[in-house]
């Protein structure tokens, strides 16, 4: 209903909270998001691991992004992953088009929805190599199946591989050793999913 979109908006802009707007899933799923670091505050590098378009879309209100993540190292279960910059993403749409992305000093990555509005489903592959000299780019992982509407990679890759999840994007030979891996303190702690031990919201 147009009132209560706009009535929804207003609290937005009012608010620091960006919940309460009436999807229940969408809201639930911002609320339970960590809060701000306040030694990095909202920017590029902030959020790592978190499903950035619940919030970077008309709905969540922050600047709109087609698509956003982040890229880790891959570690051991117990280890807390470093976020990796330089990798580039690519992204392919279902009409042909393509663009690329860049992961920055804390891993994350994104595509503002002003620069493209790629039609889904859509491919993602990652490649390595010096993002000034695209010819030299290497493939090293990529998505197989499509992704059919989701544009936050955080929304499926959470946490640790389980039978609900592919687990956090991390690349294949990587480790919180390597040149252009970004520890916990230069970067905010990354969202790595719910708290495995939290109580069930409803559960007896
Ligand atoms: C819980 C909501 C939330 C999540 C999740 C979130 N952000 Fe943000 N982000 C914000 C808010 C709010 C701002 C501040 C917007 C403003 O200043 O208008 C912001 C600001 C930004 C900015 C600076 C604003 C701009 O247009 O340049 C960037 C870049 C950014 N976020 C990237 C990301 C990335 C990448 C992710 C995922 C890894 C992410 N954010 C996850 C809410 C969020
Ligand atoms: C709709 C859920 C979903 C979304 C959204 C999604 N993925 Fe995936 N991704 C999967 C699943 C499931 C797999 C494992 C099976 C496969 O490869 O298709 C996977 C596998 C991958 C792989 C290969 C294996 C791995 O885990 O490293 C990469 C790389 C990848 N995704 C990158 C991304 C990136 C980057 C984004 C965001 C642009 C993204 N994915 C968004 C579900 C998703």
């Amino acid at each position: 209903m147009r009132t209560t979109t706009r009535t929804c908006l207003l609290l937005l802009a009012a608010s620091a909270a960006l919940a309460g707007c009436g999807d229940p899933y969408r809201d639930r799923l911002i609320e339970n998001l960590p809060a701000e670091d306040p030694a990095f505050g909202p920017g590029e590098l902030h959020r790592p691991g978190q499903p950035c378009v619940a919030c970077h879309s008309s709905y969540g209100g922050a600047p709109e992004f087609a698509i956003g993540g982040t890229l880790f190292a891959a570690t051991k279960v117990d280890e807390v992953p470093a976020m990796l910059s330089g990798y580039t993403i690519r992204v392919h749409d279902s009409e042909g088009s393509a663009r690329d992305a860049v992961s920055n000093a804390c891993g994350n990555f994104f595509i503002r929805s002003d620069d493209w509005n790629p039609a889904f489903p859509l491919l993602v592959e990652i490649l390595a190599g010096d993002p000034a000299g695209p010819s030299a780019l290497v493939p090293v992982s990529s998505m197989g199946s499509r992704i059919a509407r989701e544009g936050s990679c955080g929304g499926c890759h959470v946490g640790r591989p389980s039978p609900i999840s592919p687990g956090i994007v991390a690349i294949p030979g990587t480790s919180n050793a390597s040149p252009n891996a970004s520890v916990v303190g230069t970067c905010p702690t990354p969202w790595l999913g719910p708290d495995p031990h939290a109580p069930v919201q409803g559960a007896k």
